[in-house]
């Protein structure tokens, strides 16, 4: 954020505090008129997702929906069964590892934007999203849901992301407050982190999402912390969130995360919400209402939760007779928003003898191959999944741009495992029954699919690699789908599933310079062939454009700009969260790597990741010169000339890094504190300015524990100026 703006914001945020003030008051006075019964009504859910108003007074219920790659489809009230009516079709966006592989803020507030039109659109008045949790480790199934393994590149994502929901009078709801970091037992895990790696890197983008994004909800998480659950975390509720943070909106418990009726009562958790239709029976439901009656809870602590959501209600003009946003969805706008995310978020992770772009006009025959070529996505995951108006897969991307005088012939390459499929065509929905098993597990480790699955596989692989051997174009699409990267389930390694690396040696050796197209939502070993490669692309869960996207950048009508907003491991023992950590733990997790999570450990201690964090190449070329840095009220002032020395234009994300010159044993050797998108036109060069966050970020939040760890910081640092984590073109001492 630039000084001017930041000055506004401070009036801003003044102004908001008077008008926080007299909202409170009329909450209050409007709570006194509520019956208990309707008091109890608005703090757990009456349907699977909706709480009950009071109508007599003119207080709507308040309607949810998951978040975060669109709005989700309409269940039935008490059961997990779709409506299945036409008109929840929405758009379906990029998830937001896509999104932060953008490292553009622009677009994080524009698909906020669609998000909460969309949500308003379809009459929701919370969104459960955005998911903001670190990326501990690669196997974590939700990483797809997750922005980065780096807390400030989250933060600086999700504040904007949050601010272009909330335009359309839809709270977002951050998600999932804290340490929330695994599937397997996600229940009952109990997180043991300290103070310093919570404060550092677990908590930073959460105290932005509320600060700056000003997000109205916050969902705690379902594990422990510490010993106790999220959902009444003293530390983490009351003396940091509440006391520290001063956050006034409404915490929402996760679906089935509240154990206990009198911890909850008494905790800063506002509302219950579970996957089961007993809602009377939740345990701020009836449970409460006796425990109240009898005198055994106070009636106070009911009083304070309403209080908050009655204030929620009035934030999104739901009380009395004020406009209210209507919001839309399925417009135009929303899929050219979409498109314009996917585009930048594809990642060029390798390009040798610059095999990439394919020239359009030169290919009269393409040979695509693999599963994902023409597979979608949006439909999976848990409860991210979407009934997407539409997806373009990479085949219909590649096709559409190729157009009719080129010859596109696809085979599959591979297939799925038969159980799987079958899995998948169930219709109970996974969410009914998502609290057994301690809420999630770990995959078993993939041994060999049954005989019939292998020879087919066998059939496929020899298929597309004698078909490559005769293409002078090939491009395969492979990577993980929705039975990996996926809610309630984290992986067992990182592994290609379905035989692929036999698959893609077996077209390389056919044809080196077939392209190689991954998807995912979380990186993959790739050491079985990585080096026979000339090309790797990198695309996520890219939302209803991104086919479209792929082949853009595939034939060269955009140029590629997408960083990884993560690392990338030759094998997820390389990550500290296994090396040093544990994951998934036995009933607790020691996150004994502290703040040496992602590049941080990498850096500090040399491990060689495969791609390294903040890495993404371009079908052009940049020179960095002239660096100067200055102190300025609170910020590194870091500037330097970006030049465009190649023949195309392109967006490159300038990253600074900020290294102690004398480093203490428990901080990483470098951090990334600024970053900025620029675009030049070839030959172009123009100069960068970003404002980079001291090493102890404000926005960590805990000034009163930093005060007291602040003495030793020592004065001198070194400003990193690079293209990525590793690839630091300009230093420069202050
Ligand atoms: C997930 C939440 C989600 C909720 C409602 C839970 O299983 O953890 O992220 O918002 O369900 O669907």
């Amino acid at each position: 954020m630039n000084i001017e703006r930041s000055k506004t914001a401070d009036r801003d945020r003044k102004g908001t505090k008077t008008a926080d003030k007299d909202r409170r008051t009329a909450a209050e006075e409007l709570m006194k008129k509520l019956t208990l019964d309707e008091k109890i009504g608005m703090v757990h859910g009456a349907q699977l997702f909706q709480t009950a108003g009071a109508e007599r007074l003119g207080i709507p219920p308040l309607k949810m929906s998951d978040g975060p790659m669109g709005v989700r489809q309409e269940f039935h009230p008490a059961s997990w069964v779709p409506v299945g009516n036409s008109d929840d079709a929405v758009s379906y966006l990029p998830c937001n590892s896509a999104l932060a592989a953008s490292w553009n803020r622009e677009l994080a507030a524009a698909t906020g934007s669609v998000l909460g039109e969309e949500a308003r659109g379809r009459g929701k008045d919370v969104i459960l999203g955005p998911g903001i949790n670190i990326k501990r480790s690669p196997l974590c199934g939700r990483n797809f849901e997750y922005f980065s393994e780096d807390p400030y590149l989250t933060k600086e994502l999700a504040a904007p992301f949050i601010q272009g929901v909330q335009k359309w009078d839809v709270a977002a709801c951050v998600k999932h407050f804290a340490a929330n970091n695994q599937e397997t037992e996600r229940l009952w895990v109990d997180v043991e982190v300290d103070e310093k790696a919570l404060r550092e890197i677990y908590l930073p983008a959460f105290y932005d999402a509320l600060k700056r994004g000003g997000s109205h909800t916050i969902m705690a998480a379902y594990n422990r912390l510490n010993g106790d659950h999220c959902y009444y975390q003293h530390h983490l509720l009351d003396e940091i969130l509440d006391s520290e943070w001063g956050y006034d909106g409404v915490v929402i418990s996760d679906w089935g995360g509240v154990h206990d009726t009198a911890l909850a009562a008494e905790s800063r958790l506002d509302i219950e919400m579970s996957v089961t239709d007993n809602f009377d029976d939740y345990y701020l439901a009836d449970p409460l209402k006796e425990r109240i009656e009898k005198g055994e809870i106070s009636e106070q602590e009911l009083d304070e939760k309403v209080v908050r959501i009655l204030m929620l209600l009035s934030r999104l003009h739901m009380l009395g007779k004020e406009p209210r946003k209507s919001g839309s969805y399925n417009t135009p706008e929303h899929r050219q928003s979409a498109l314009d995310t996917a585009r930048e978020s594809v990642v060029l992770l390798k390009n040798e003898n610059r095999v990439l772009p394919l020239a359009a006009e030169q290919v009269e025959k393409l040979l695509v191959i693999g599963e994902n070529a023409d597979c979608t996505h949006a439909d999976g995951g848990g409860s991210a999944e979407i009934k997407a108006l539409y997806e373009i897969t990479p085949l219909l991307g590649i096709k559409s741009l190729l157009g009719g005088n080129t010859e596109v012939r696809y085979v599959p390459g591979y297939v799925r495992d038969e159980e799987q499929t079958e899995k998948e065509t169930g219709d109970v929905n996974w969410q009914e029954t998502s609290l057994e098993d301690g809420g999630g597990r770990m995959r078993e480790r993939a041994g060999a699919a049954d005989e019939a699955v292998l020879r087919k596989r066998e059939a496929l692989r020899k298929e597309a690699a004698e078909l490559a051997a005769r293409y002078e174009h090939v491009v395969f699409v492979g990577g993980l789908n929705h039975e990996y990267d996926s809610e309630g389930r984290d992986r067992a390694d990182m592994k290609l599933p379905y035989d692929q690396d036999l698959l893609i040696r077996e077209i390389l050796q056919a044809n080196p310079n077939a392209v190689i197209v991954l998807m995912g939502g979380s990186p993959v070993e790739m050491e079985d062939w990585i080096r026979d490669t000339k090309t790797l692309v990198w695309c996520w869960y890219a939302g209803m454009e991104g086919g479209r996207a792929l082949a853009e950048v595939l034939f060269g009508k955009v140029n590629p700009s997408g960083k990884l907003p993560e690392t990338f491991y030759k094998k997820h023992t390389d990550c500290s969260a296994h090396a040093v950590g544990e994951f998934p733990g036995d009933a607790k997790v020691r996150y004994k790597e502290g703040v040496f999570v992602g590049y941080r450990y990498n850096d500090t201690f040399g491990v060689e990741p495969r791609f390294c964090f903040g890495h993404g190449l371009s079908y052009t070329t940049f020179a960095y010169s002239n660096p100067e840095v200055k102190w300025k009220e609170g910020r590194y002032e870091v500037t330097c000339d970006l030049e465009n020395t190649g023949t195309r234009a392109g967006k490159e994300t300038v990253q600074v890094y900020l290294a102690p010159a004398e480093r203490a044993e428990d901080e990483p050797v470098q951090q990334l504190r600024g970053f900025e998108k620029i675009e030049l036109e070839p030959g172009e060069k123009k100069q960068v300015r970003i404002l980079a966050e001291p090493l102890k970020m404000e926005s960590a939040g805990y000034s009163a524990w930093e005060a007291e760890q602040d003495a030793a910081v020592p004065g001198m640092t070194e400003v990193r100026i690079g293209a990525s984590s590793r690839d630091i073109r300009l230093t420069v001492r202050i």
